[in-house]
């Protein structure tokens, strides 16, 4: 009699994750496939932050992520016009579904908007990549992690320093340490970018022999006089500096009359190109000499690619990857880049910061914290602790 009143065995969990940006979608990968093998259903929201096909179905039709069952094709904005669209659309549509969890991805307004319109719905948040502080408060990225972190139930941190930063904040009863979903996301797909990607041989690279560069931060890309000063500087530099371009960065450069055009451009040893593919940019990743970003994501895969990473930002949230010598952070405003940057030769040991079997890890968590199976094991353990 009592047990037909147990909770059934095989509870399906419907999760609602939310994406809106390139990295965002490199992270659902994994994520996702792992939803699917445990035979959950997910529904997909992509808010159309990043909405250029380049930017985003490619990721999508790359990296075997299911195409989003809505895109709310919010655009470009200003950050509160923007993050209010993605609040509407978000909400109406956990008010019809009703998921067990919603799931949101780093730091970006889709971020935030999805933690938000889940919280206050009453609906659980989880939040991947939590616990990330650059201590830079004029970062839009700041605030969003920050706010997303204090608004979710479930707080993935990818590193030892993100949980520190999280149990500053009091928030230490709903973290996982479980590492960065960036780990499974270049085990799955580090073969597939040398076997499928042809990019060495499309721009006649020769392996080894050239810079990879990425510039998109508000801050370093949006005054021409920065970025025109930045780009002279690393122009100094030996071999070609192979540079995608982000759009927010495109519209600055165009100013300074470096085009981007179909084909690309050239100045100097500067070739500037349109932003690529996954596969493709992992395959430019493995094979460049070094890379320049001032991308969070792009300095951890660097780190699990033992490449040499010029962070071209005074401050960083992957402390870890500077501390072990393969990154270095560099600000724009040096006036003494290239010597610095020739100067920089990693070699050496590197400790294992970002974890292992980071998917698998996060399905437990969930499965244990969220349904209710997990939740009336969490109350026979009290109840027995009582
Ligand atoms: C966003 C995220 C940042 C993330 C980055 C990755 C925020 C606050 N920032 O920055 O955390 O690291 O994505 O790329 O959420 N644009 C296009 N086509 C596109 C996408 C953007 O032309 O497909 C243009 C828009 O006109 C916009 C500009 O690029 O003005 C910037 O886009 P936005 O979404 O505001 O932020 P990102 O700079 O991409």
């Amino acid at each position: 009699m009592f047990a037909r009143e147990e909770e059934p065995i095989n509870y399906t969990m419907n999760l609602l994750s939310i994406v809106g940006a390139r990295p965002q979608f490199v992270k659902l990968a994994p994520f996702s496939r792992a939803v699917r093998g445990r035979g959950w259903n997910e529904t997909i929201v992509h808010t159309g932050q990043h909405y250029n096909p380049n930017m985003s179905e490619l990721f999508f039709d790359e990296l075997g992520i299911p195409a989003p069952d809505f895109n709310l094709g919010v655009g470009s904005g200003e950050p509160g016009a923007q993050t209010a669209a993605m609040l509407e659309g978000i909400e109406e549509l956990l008010l019809e579904r009703r998921p067990d969890a919603v799931v949101v991805f780093g730091d970006t307004n889709s971020t935030l908007a999805g933690a938000l319109a889940g919280r206050k719905l009453g609906i659980p948040v989880v939040h991947v990549e939590a616990g990330l502080r650059s201590f830079n408060r004029s970062m839009p990225e700041e605030t969003n992690r920050i706010v997303a972190d204090h608004l979710a139930d479930i707080l993935f941190a990818p590193t030892c320093k993100a949980v520190a930063h999280l149990d500053r904040e009091g928030l230490s009863s709903r973290v996982f340490h479980t590492g960065d979903i960036t780990v499974d996301a270049i085990l799955e797909n580090r073969k597939r970018a040398e076997c499928n990607s042809t990019v060495l041989t499309d721009l006649e690279l020769e392996s080894g022999q050239f810079s990879l560069l990425t510039l998109h931060r508000p801050y370093t890309v949006d005054d021409p006089q920065t970025l025109n000063s930045l780009l002279n500087q690393l122009k100094e530099l030996d071999g070609t500096i192979l540079f995608p371009v982000h759009p927010r960065t495109r519209k600055t450069l165009e100013t300074v009359r470096i085009s981007v055009g179909d084909g690309g451009s050239i100045t100097g040893n500067l070739r500037v190109i349109e932003p690529l593919g996954y596969l493709d940019f992992l395959k430019l990743m493995i094979h460049s000499k070094r890379i320049l970003t001032d991308s969070g994501g792009i300095q951890k895969e660097a780190y699990l690619l033992r490449k040499p990473c010029v962070t071209l930002r005074p401050e960083t949230e992957w402390v870890e990857t500077v501390e072990s010598g393969w990154n270095v952070l560099l600000p724009v405003e040096s006036d003494d880049l290239a010597d610095r940057i020739r100067g920089f030769q990693p070699s050496g040991e590197q400790p294992p910061i970002f974890g292992r079997n980071v998917s698998r890890q996060m399905m437990d968590a969930i499965e244990a914290g969220i349904s209710p199976l997990g939740l009336k094991r969490d109350n026979e353990l009290l109840a027995a602790e009582r």
